[in-house]
C-alpha cells in the first residue's frame, strides 16, 4: 500500500457510535474518518480517564477541600499526558510497526476516588486524617439527658474545651498556606474555617436564607466561637451584629478576624455568658444560636434569657444537636471533649424548652440524613489547611464521631426558628 501520510488519532477509551455521549460518539466519527482517507495510515491512542483531568481539580480541592470525581465508585487507572505522549511517539518513530492499529494508555495502578483524593492529599502536604478507633472513650448518650439547672460549664470549662493560646496564630499560618494575603483579606477567604458547627457555611447559608436578614435588624449571635455566622450575616445582610462568647480567646480571634476584613465596624464582641446575657430587655430582631446549647446544662435560663433580650416578634434561628436512639457516644465529640462537658437533650425536650421560653417555633426540621451525607463527604476529601482543625484541637477525631453518632442515629441535628411571643417570661 502506499502511504502518504500517517496520522496518530486521539481518541477516547470509550468511544463507539452506541455511546450515550455526544462527544465521545464524535471521538470515534472523528477516527473513522481519518481511517477513510486514501494512502493514509492512521494509529488510534484511545487513552481512559487522563490523570491530567484530575489535576485540573486539584485548585478547587485545595480551596474547598472537595475533589468532585466523576468516576463514582468506580476505579480508573489515569494516564499521565506523559505516558500518553510517549506512546504517540513510539508509534511515531517505528512507523511501520504501528500502522492501523489502537492503543489504550491506561496508568499502573486502578483508583477509586478516595484514592485519588488522598494522593492529592498527600501532594498538597496535608496530614493524613486519623481514622483509627484505637482509645477512643465510650459514654452512654442517655447519661447526657438533662434538661435546666446542672453541671454549667464555667468560664475556666469552656477555656479548657474551646482554647489552645494558639488560635490566633494558628489561622495565621493556616491563610499563609493557603496563600492568604493578610492585608487584603474578604470575608470569603474565611469561609472555610470559622463556622463551628456541622455542616459549616452550608448549615449557616441555609438558616440566614430562611429567616431573612434586612440592613435594619438588629443581630445577636449568642455563643459566636470566633464569629463566623457574625461576619457572614453583616457581610451579607449589611446589618449590626454583636457576637457574645464565653471563651476570651474566641472572642479575641473575633475581632482580630472582623478587622482583617473590614467588618469590626458592623460586628460588636463581648465576652458574656448566654445564660446571663448583657443587654437590656428586647434589644435584638434575630438571634443566633447554633451549637451551643450542647454546652449549657440550664436550657431553661438559657432561652428564657434569649427570649428577654428578642423584641416581640423576633426571631431565635436554632442549629443544634440532640440525642437520637439510646446508645454510647464516643469522645471526643467538637463541643465536648469528655461526657461531663456535653449537656445533651432530645429533640422534643428541645424545642418544649424553647417554646416554654416564650417561642413560637415556626420551623423545626431533622436535617440528620443530609448533614450525615454532608459530613462523610467533607470527611473523606482531603484537608483543606483552612478547615476547622486549623484551630480545633482533635478536630479530625471529633468531626468523625459526630459524624458516626449522626450517620447511625445516636444524634440528631435539628434546625429551628422561632418567634418571639408577645410576653417574655421572666
Ligand atoms: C461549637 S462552638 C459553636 C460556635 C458558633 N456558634 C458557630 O456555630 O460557629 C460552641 C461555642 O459556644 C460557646 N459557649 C458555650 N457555652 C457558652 C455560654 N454559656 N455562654 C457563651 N458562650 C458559650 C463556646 O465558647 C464556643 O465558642
Amino acid at each position: 500500500m502506499r502511504v502518504w501520510k500517517r496520522w496518530w488519532c486521539l481518541g477516547q477509551w470509550l468511544a463507539s457510535p452506541e455511546h450515550p455521549a455526544l462527544s465521545t460518539r464524535q471521538a470515534w466519527l472523528t477516527a473513522e474518518l481519518f481511517g477513510l482517507l486514501p494512502d493514509t495510515v492512521r494509529v488510534a491512542v484511545d487513552p481512559g480517564f487522563f490523570a491530567d483531568n484530575y489535576l485540573q481539580l486539584v485548585p478547587l480541592a485545595a480551596q474547598l477541600g472537595v475533589l468532585p470525581v466523576p468516576t463514582g465508585s468506580g476505579r480508573n487507572a489515569p494516564p499521565s499526558n506523559e505516558d500518553i505522549a510517549r506512546v504517540a511517539v513510539g508509534a511515531l518513530l517505528d512507523p511501520h510497526r504501528h500502522d492501523g492499529r489502537a492503543y489504550r494508555p491506561t496508568g499502573p495502578t486502578l483508583l477509586s476516588g478516595a484514592d485519588i483524593a488522598d494522593a492529592v492529599g498527600e501532594a498538597l502536604g496535608r496530614p493524613h486524617r486519623n481514622r483509627s478507633q484505637c482509645g477512643r472513650r465510650r459514654h452512654h448518650a442517655c447519661a447526657d439527658h438533662r434538661v435546666g439547672p446542672g453541671a454549667e460549664m464555667t468560664d475556666n470549662q469552656i477555656h479548657t474545651q474551646y482554647s489552645t493560646g494558639l488560635t490566633q496564630p494558628s489561622i495565621r499560618q493556616a491563610l499563609r498556606a493557603a496563600g492568604k494575603d493578610l492585608e487584603h483579606l474578604r470575608p470569603a477567604d474565611l469561609t472555610l474555617l470559622e463556622d463551628f458547627h456541622t455542616m459549616g457555611r452550608f448549615a449557616t447559608t441555609e438558616l440566614v436564607d430562611l429567616i431573612r436578614i434586612t440592613a435594619d435588624m438588629r443581630v445577636l449571635d449568642a455563643g459566636s466561637g470566633i464569629g463566623g455566622t457574625a461576619r457572614f450575616v453583616a457581610d451579607r445582610c449589611r446589618c449590626r451584629v454583636t457576637a457574645v462568647d464565653l471563651s476570651d480567646e474566641y472572642c479575641q480571634t473575633n475581632r482580630w478576624l472582623n478587622r482583617l476584613v473590614g467588618l469590626d465596624e458592623r460586628i460588636s464582641v463581648r465576652h458574656a455568658d448566654v445564660t446571663e446575657l448583657p443587654f437590656a430587655d428586647a434589644t435584638f430582631d434575630v438571634v443566633f444560636s447554633q451549637h451551643v446549647q450542647m454546652n449549657v446544662a440550664a436550657k431553661t435560663r438559657l432561652y428564657r434569657e434569649t427570649r428577654r433580650v428578642t423584641v416581640a416578634g423576633g426571631r431565635l434561628a436554632m442549629w443544634d444537636i440532640t440525642i437520637g436512639e439510646p446508645g454510647e457516644l464516643d469522645y471526643p465529640l467538637p463541643w465536648a471533649d469528655q461526657p461531663g462537658r456535653s449537656h445533651l437533650v432530645t429533640a422534643g425536650e428541645l424545642r418544649a424548652v424553647v417554646e416554654s421560653a416564650g417561642f413560637a417555633v415556626e420551623h423545626w426540621s431533622d436535617l440528620t440524613e443530609q448533614a450525615t451525607t454532608t459530613m462523610q463527604l467533607l470527611l473523606s476529601m482531603p484537608a483543606n489547611p483552612l478547615g476547622l482543625h486549623a484551630f480545633v484541637a482533635d478536630f479530625a477525631q471529633k468531626a468523625e464521631n459526630l459524624t458516626r453518632a449522626l450517620g447511625d442515629g445516636r444524634l440528631r441535628v435539628i434546625r429551628g426558628i422561632a418567634r418571639a411571643g408577645a410576653r417574655a417570661i421572666s
